[in-house]
């Protein structure tokens, strides 16, 4: 196979800090399809993913479960492989960053980096973000606050060895001009330039003395290798590269896409080339970095309540849809809205109706009209032919140019025209009529046509689906020399005596029903989600506007007041507050405030509160929460909400 027919893909290698949930698994399905993309146009295609191991972060997960670091990242990847198993990735490599191999070679290219200057030994006194495990300085901080993820960053001083990033701050510059496809998309990479060479490079610390977990450097073991590096030199490690077994590094590298999220793209567009011109390496042919996942505009996170294992959709659908739904709803390169309900929507519409439903109309006119067998007759086009056979012929070429562009959603979008038109196209040539008229010959054409048409649209779906396009091969009769990726460029390759067999219905239709998708969460998850309330929960919560009308001491007390409120009821209610440090009688008189009405009765020196006053502020101060009035009144006994 000649070399430029090589595909080098990577996802990014993942922390082992949580589980996956759908904006997670969206990387690597992408990269998925981008690999099986290239295999069926014949490349030789490797495709790596694999975990990040080390770190602080991992290190004190593993000590919250009584685990040792190992034993936990150990776990991990089997969970990791099997979701991936599930999602059938088509991953050539999997790679672990606490692999011997991955360590040794770190190693080396840690001394050799140092043994030419690269990298030197210096103090570090700055900032660093745990969670993120990066290092600002005080001008990158946003607010005070980390910013990635505008969490607190605290201050560090210790012995460290240092990258010297300033350095290549031209080279890398004048790169980024020489190869504008270098970096994609092109917003991600101007806002890149704009934020961190603007102010120019600083040398980055690339060492730790406070973690135990890493990659030892070899001529000073109390340091660690600080992840950034331990991290993306997994790309070429795990190809052999330092090591004399390094056919694979010679024949893949260098990679020729680096799919990445948006907030790792930076790490991946600046100090993974420089550390690669340090190497005297060559670059990388694209680095992309794809939006984030949102559901219903929210982060996906477990404190927002919203994350969710990702194989209850597949459980509940099918692999397919959802690798469907990813490529097809979300614009490459931008964020893009993962929602429950639009995901069963197109599942109904465009799998279920469309694609589906063109599968099992045509095949069962076949058997119906024709015994299942294909007749390809020598009669001229009529005008609907012409215009289908048009688009159909175009298809994969379209699909082609997209794909190489990294036009995903357009790509999948172009499979659909064609999958309209067919639908249109039986509507429009009427095959029950000519059965009915006994019109074989232009039957005949008319049922190859759209045989034929479905054999166009299950190639390229083979990039994005993973069983469809094999059930549809089988239901057409079609030999493996027309399922080939360039077979779909020529119309008219189905031969006479092709036998068609109705099989199993494609994509069943879904019903959206509220607990459809609904996960048993575990103990662990319910202890994530401690402290928030759900909106049912807080309507449970009856607020009302209530006017104070009578004030009065208790007293045995020295804080209380009983007071009677008119939360528009029958009678005032009794509500004992304690409130006297804060508010005399005659500033409480009159005042409408806000009360909880629904409040199980207590007694307080005797006295039966029927409620609560809102207010807020502890012992110095404390403010009672007070309908301002400004621009009128509310009646009495107003819901809150
Ligand atoms: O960053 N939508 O690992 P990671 C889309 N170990 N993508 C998402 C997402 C969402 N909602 N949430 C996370 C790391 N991701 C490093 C990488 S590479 C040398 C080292 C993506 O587990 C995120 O953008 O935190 C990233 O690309 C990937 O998940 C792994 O993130």
């Amino acid at each position: 196979m000649e070399n430029n027919k090589k595909y080098y893909i990577t996802t990014p290698i993942y922390y082992p800090s949580g589980d996956f949930h759908v904006g997670t698994c969206y990387c690597t399905i992408m990269a998925d399809i981008l690999a099986r993309y290239k295999r069926l146009r014949g490349y030789d295609v490797f495709f790596m993913t694999g975990t990040d191991e080390h770190g602080q972060k991992i290190e004190e997960k593993a000590k919250a479960k009584g685990m040792t670091p190992k034993e936990y990242v150990d776990d991990f990847v089997v969970r990791a492989k099997d979701l991936w198993k599930i999602l059938k990735i088509s991953y050539d490599k999997y790679m672990r960053t606490t692999d011997e191999d991955h360590v040794k070679a770190v190693q080396k290219i840690f001394e050799k980096l140092y043994e030419q200057g690269d990298i030197y030994k210096g103090e570090y006194k700055g900032l660093y973000c745990t969670p993120c495990e990066s290092f600002w300085t005080e001008t990158q901080l946003v607010d005070g606050k980390c910013p990635d993820c505008g969490r607190e960053v605290k201050e560090v001083k210790e012995e460290s060895y240092f990258f010297r990033l300033s350095k290549y701050q031209d080279r890398l510059l004048k790169y980024y001009d020489e190869h504008p496809d270098f970096l994609e998309p092109e917003k991600r990479k101007n806002e890149m330039i704009k934020n961190f060479f603007d102010k120019g490079l600083e040398d980055l610390c690339v060492t730790r003395t406070t973690i135990d977990w890493g990659i030892r450097v070899p001529f000073d073991p109390k340091h660690t290798v600080y992840v950034w590096l331990d991290a993306l030199t997994n790309y070429i490690t795990k190809l052999g590269y330092t090591t004399e077994n390094d056919e694979m590094f010679k024949k893949y590298w260098p990679a020729d896409m680096h799919l990445v999220g948006k907030e790792i793209f930076r790490f991946h567009a600046i100090i993974w080339p420089a550390i690669l011109m340090a190497l005297d390496l060559p670059l990388p042919k694209k680095i992309f970095g794809h939006g984030w996942l949102v559901i219903n505009g929210n982060k996906i996170s477990k404190s927002f309540g919203n994350y969710k294992d990702p194989r209850i959709y597949i459980e509940k659908t099918s692999v397919d849809a959802l690798r469907y739904y990813l490529m097809n709803e979300i614009t490459f390169g931008e964020d893009g809205n993962f929602s429950e309900e639009l995901f069963v929507e197109r599942i109904n519409s465009d799998l279920s109706n469309d694609l589906g439903n063109l599968v099992s109309r045509v095949t069962t006119m076949v058997e119906k009209y024709n015994n299942g067998i294909i007749v390809k007759e020598n009669l001229p086009f009529q005008d609907i032919d012409a215009d289908l056979i048009d688009v159909a012929s175009k298809t994969v070429e379209n699909v082609e140019k997209y794909m190489d562009n990294l036009k995903t959603n357009d790509a999948i979008s172009e499979i659909w025209k064609l999958v309209s038109k067919a639908n249109k196209y039986i509507d429009l040539s009427t095959p029950w009529i000519l059965a009915k008229e006994g019109n074989t010959q232009r039957l005949n054409q008319v049922l190859y046509n759209l045989v034929e048409c479905i054999r166009i649209i299950a190639i390229p779906l083979q990039m994005c689906f993973v069983d469809t396009p094999q059930k549809i091969f089988e239901q057409i009769g079609v030999s493996k020399d027309e399922t080939l990726w360039d077979s779909a460029k020529e119309f008219g390759l189905l031969k006479t005596g092709t036998k068609v067999k109705r099989g199993e219905i494609l994509f069943p239709r879904v019903e959206m029903t509220e607990d459809l998708f609904k996960v048993e969460e575990n103990e662990e998850e319910k202890e994530d989600k401690k402290g928030i309330i759900t909106i049912d929960e807080l309507d449970k919560v009856e607020l009302k506007v209530g006017q104070i009308k009578e004030v009065e001491k208790v007293a045995k007390s020295k804080k209380l007041y009983k007071l009677q409120v008119d939360v528009g009821e029958k009678a005032p209610r009794t509500i004992v507050s304690g409130i006297v440090p804060y508010y005399t009688e005659e500033e409480l008189l009159g005042k409408q405030v806000v009360v909880v009405t629904n409040l199980k009765p207590a007694k307080l020196c005797g006295i039966e509160s029927n409620g609560m006053l809102l207010a807020a502020g502890e012992e110095d101060v404390v403010k009672l929460l007070v309908l301002d009035n400004n621009n009128g009144t509310l009646e009495n006994g107003t819901n809150i909400h």
